[in-house]
């Protein structure tokens, strides 16, 4: 994805990829928000908590890659909607950064031995919503502690990044399911996107009043962009990953 347009003087700010591009309204927020915030991480988190989670006030939502460009909105959403927000991050710092924009708890994957049990000690009365951007580990301890009726929205695959044409061996919850009576529904942005612009003023009208924080993960130069690529790949990204080459 790219955007560009401001810099060149009368041409009209866009975004976009190989299958479409976007106008983008400057007025808004700056131009490299809408790769970020204002762009498809922003539509995704907006209408996956609107359209599917649907959160009511005082419910646990769970958040796996919780300080992503994705994760940080969608905690910070549900916290505007009154959820308590658990969060699942790698490292101090990356659960710093969510506690400070209000996540009520995190959990740092990295730093504990028994993942199951380390989620199921920030969610003593299980868990209401669960928004899961990676599979693997941190989607088998959720999975475990569904409460009755509970929504899970399946965003994101990171975790199985380097298998994904092979089947996703590891624990069946269907069981927990069944007796939950949960709702597991894979969520696509594209699905939503004709209702884009009710998400972005949402969005801006939030961030106008303060109560979105956004962290950006910028390098700087076409010289970057493996750098940024591979910080991708292992996961060092720290908010959504941008490349400035102007
Ligand atoms: N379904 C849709 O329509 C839609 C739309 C937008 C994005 N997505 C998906 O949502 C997910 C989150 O997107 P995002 O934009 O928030 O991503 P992002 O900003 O790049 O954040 C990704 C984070 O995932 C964590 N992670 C966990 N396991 C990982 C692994 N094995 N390899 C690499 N990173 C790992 C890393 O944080 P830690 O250090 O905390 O592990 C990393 O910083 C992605 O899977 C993306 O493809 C889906």
């Amino acid at each position: 994805m790219a955007c560009g347009g401001e810099e060149l003087g009368g041409v009209d700010p866009w975004v976009g990829g190989p299958n479409r591009v976007d106008r983008v309204d400057p007025n808004r927020a700056p131009l490299q928000s809408a790769l970020g915030w204002l762009g498809r991480p922003g539509v995704t988190a907006y209408w996956g908590l609107m359209g599917v989670a649907k959160l009511k006030p005082g419910e646990t939502l769970v958040v796996s890659a919780a300080s992503g460009a994705v994760g940080q909105l969608v905690g910070q959403i549900a916290k505007i909607q009154g959820a308590r927000v658990v969060g699942i991050a790698g490292g101090e710092a990356k659960c710093d950064f969510c506690r400070e924009i209000g996540f009520d708890s995190m959990v740092d994957y990295r730093a504990e031995t028994d993942l199951d049990a380390a989620v199921a000690r920030e969610c003593p009365d299980g868990i209401d919503a669960f928004w899961d951007n990676t599979a693997g580990a941190m989607h088998d301890a959720a999975m475990k502690i569904l409460n009755t009726g509970a929504r899970v929205v399946i965003c994101g695959t990171i975790a199985l990044s380097g298998s994904l044409d092979m089947p996703d061996m590891g624990e069946r919850f269907l069981r927990q399911i069944l007796v939950a009576r949960a709702t597991v529904q894979g969520f696509l942005v594209f699905d939503w996107w004709d209702k884009r612009e009710e998400a972005l003023d949402a969005l801006a009208g939030w961030h106008k009043d303060g109560q979105l924080t956004i962290r950006e993960d910028v390098v700087v130069g076409i010289d970057a962009m493996p750098e940024a690529f591979l910080r991708l790949m292992h996961g060092t990204n720290f908010g959504k990953q941008l490349v400035r080459i102007v």
